[in-house]
């Protein structure tokens, strides 16, 4: 399973990078928001700078053929961008659309097999389930994610599936065991990923113990 960062802070999306394990990241117009600058433009460029997978970004716009022509604008801004898609009927139009000119589109906003479904038949290159939202209104995310996973694999279907609105690492732990191609995950969790009390316990215990040592 790949990790991608879920976040447009700059900061976080270099101090992930340095760990040399994220494969790419996803935006959306909540985290561009976040960043304190109306210029989305340039947040966009500038990830796209630092990581050189696949930058998932969304549209900013609805209706078909608005989504269609800002998706062409969007993707001209760096040759990693995928285009987030809603899961809607016009997103669903425009997808196919996109996929035909070979634009790589990420269709997002799916809360069911058959919106991902729907999205795969389309020629999406990834559909992101939306995982924590799901959990929010008493529903099992993560089966539906693992739904997926095996109807995608058992249709041979190419797209991808991104476990997406994750929200702590055992959300990650079950994205991995339901087979999901990719989680994407906010900074915080990723941090949280890697903690183990007994690791920070062994690291000062055998530092300690060869410290012991070699002042004898
Ligand atoms: O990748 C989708 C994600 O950004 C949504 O997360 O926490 O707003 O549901 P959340």
């Amino acid at each position: 399973m790949q990790i991608y960062l879920d976040t447009a802070n700059i900061d976080q999306i270099r101090e992930g990078a340095k760990l040399g394990i994220i494969s790419g990241v996803t935006t959306n117009p909540s985290l561009v928001s976040q960043e304190g600058t109306a210029d989305y433009e340039a947040v966009v460029r500038e990830i796209c700078s630092i990581i050189p997978g696949p930058i998932s970004v969304e549209v900013l716009v609805e209706g078909v053929e608005p989504m269609i022509e800002q998706a062409q604008l969007i993707s001209s801004w760096a040759p990693n961008i995928v285009i987030k898609i809603p899961a809607t009927s016009d997103g669903l139009e425009a997808t196919s659309a996109l996929a035909k000119e070979k634009i790589k589109v990420n269709f997002t906003l799916c809360f069911s097999l058959n919106q991902a479904l729907l999205g795969a038949l389309a020629g999406a290159t990834y559909v992101s389930l939306f995982v924590g939202r799901l959990d929010d209104i008493g529903h099992d995310g993560m089966e539906v994610v693992k739904d997926i996973v095996e109807v995608f694999a058992h249709y041979k279907l190419a797209t991808e599936v991104i476990a997406a609105s994750i929200r702590h690492p055992e959300h990650c732990v079950a994205a991995a065991k339901a087979g999901a191609h990719i989680a994407t995950v906010p900074y915080k969790v990723l941090m949280q990923m890697l903690q183990h009390p007994l690791t920070d316990v062994g690291v000062a215990r055998f530092i300690g113990d060869w410290q012991g040592v070699s002042r004898k």
